[in-house]
């Protein structure tokens, strides 16, 4: 039920909305405000029911918080969650989205909003149109950074990198073998940074067209959705949705590394324990997926220049994780647990001095 999920979520707020128009519900998950207002994409799909639902608003804002306490940002943990009906009229979406914006202005700042799974810049420019200045992520013409996937994947492409210098002595993807699953915003922008560095790119997606185009016109091996956990490969970069590192598939995998955009990788936290016994090294999704929330956010807020932002996501990312990674080696814990140390005693160092 959902009094035990809230009970045991470690967040501050959670506002729900119940659309009658559309029947679509709206969550409003604000994780923490602890280092400036919550901040976090606004997921658009349909969820097996309600709950599951409100569950990925609480998991996915709870991430937010550690992706900008990790690298210092000062904002706080948020995630909006609109879950629409199996029987959703596409028609009805602009309406849904000004009636969202309207809920966001309400609450006065307390959440911004940007785009994340479901939703695009031009979703942005629509929210806006009620919900500003509580927006980020609008398009260029709509006075935003823009499609902000191609900086997330920059930032993974950088984690790559790491993995890399740790496993093998270099940072170089040339000729490592990539498989990246989902070819979203973030999953195609990777790929070209993947195929520019000359790695060997494999791909998986459940969408006919994407499968067509990036097997028959770019010439991508395609790993069919079922076989994606067993393919031997150097890295396998989730970039879908979250939980796909669990008791059923890391038993699996015959990867080395595992470093991707997506958001809750893991879907709980032993997880982290059970890629290390499999001598896996895994990247902590929230340490290499921060570049699309650093770049859209330091060029809205900040006037940084795209090249200074993405200089930004590169160096920081890089840093992160290195320091990640030597801290699991040195205390001998998961680099989940790394992570979550690191970005830990950000937060709490704020709470006393505050
Ligand atoms: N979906 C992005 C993420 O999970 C959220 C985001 C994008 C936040 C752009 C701010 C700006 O990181």
């Amino acid at each position: 039920m959902i009094e035990a999920l809230l009970r045991e979520w470690t967040g501050e707020t959670v506002v729900l909305r119940y659309d009658r128009p559309t029947g679509a519900w709206i969550f409003i998950a604000v994780h923490s405000t602890r280092l400036g207002p919550a901040v976090g994409g606004t997921r658009i799909k349909s969820y097996p029911d309600v709950r599951a639902a409100l569950q990925d608003a609480c998991r996915l804002a709870e991430g937010m918080t550690f992706k900008f306490a990790g690298p210092g940002l000062p904002y706080g943990g948020g995630k909006a969650v609109i879950a629409l009906p199996s029987d959703f009229d596409p028609q009805a979406r602009p309406a849904l989205l000004r009636r969202y914006g309207a809920l966001v202005h309400q609450l006065g700042g307390l959440y911004c909003t940007a785009p994340d799974v479901g939703t695009s810049a031009d979703d942005m420019d629509i929210i806006a149109e009620t919900g500003a200045p509580y927006v980020f992520g609008c398009t260029l013409a709509g006075g935003g950074a823009g499609p902000t996937g191609p900086a997330t994947a920059l930032g993974v492409f950088t984690g790559m990198q790491v993995a890399c210098e740790r496993l093998f002595g270099e940072a170089s993807l040339k000729g490592r073998r990539v498989l990246v699953q989902g070819t979203g915003s973030v999953g195609r922008a990777l790929i070209e940074y993947l195929r520019a560095a000359g790695a060997q790119v494999a791909f998986s997606e459940v969408d006919e067209g994407a499968i067509r185009r990036f097997r028959d016109e770019l010439g991508l091996q395609f790993v069919p959705p079922g076989a994606v956990y067993t393919v031997e490969c150097d890295i396998l970069a989730p970039c879908a949705l979250g939980a796909v590192l669990n008791a059923d598939t890391i038993p699996q995998l015959k990867c080395q590394a595992v470093v991707g955009g997506a958001n809750n990788q893991l879907a709980e936290a032993q997880d982290a324990e059970r890629l290390q016994a499999r001598g896996i090294l895994y990247a902590p999704d929230y340490v290499v997926n921060v570049g699309g929330a650093m770049f859209g956010l330091g060029v809205e807020t900040r006037g940084w220049t795209r090249e200074r932002a993405e200089q930004e996501v590169v160096e920081s990312v890089r840093r992160a994780l290195r320091q990640v990674f030597e801290l699991a080696s040195t205390e001998g814990i998961t680099t989940a647990a790394a992570a979550q140390q690191i970005a830990g005693e950000r937060l709490s160092a704020t709470v006393q001095s505050a």
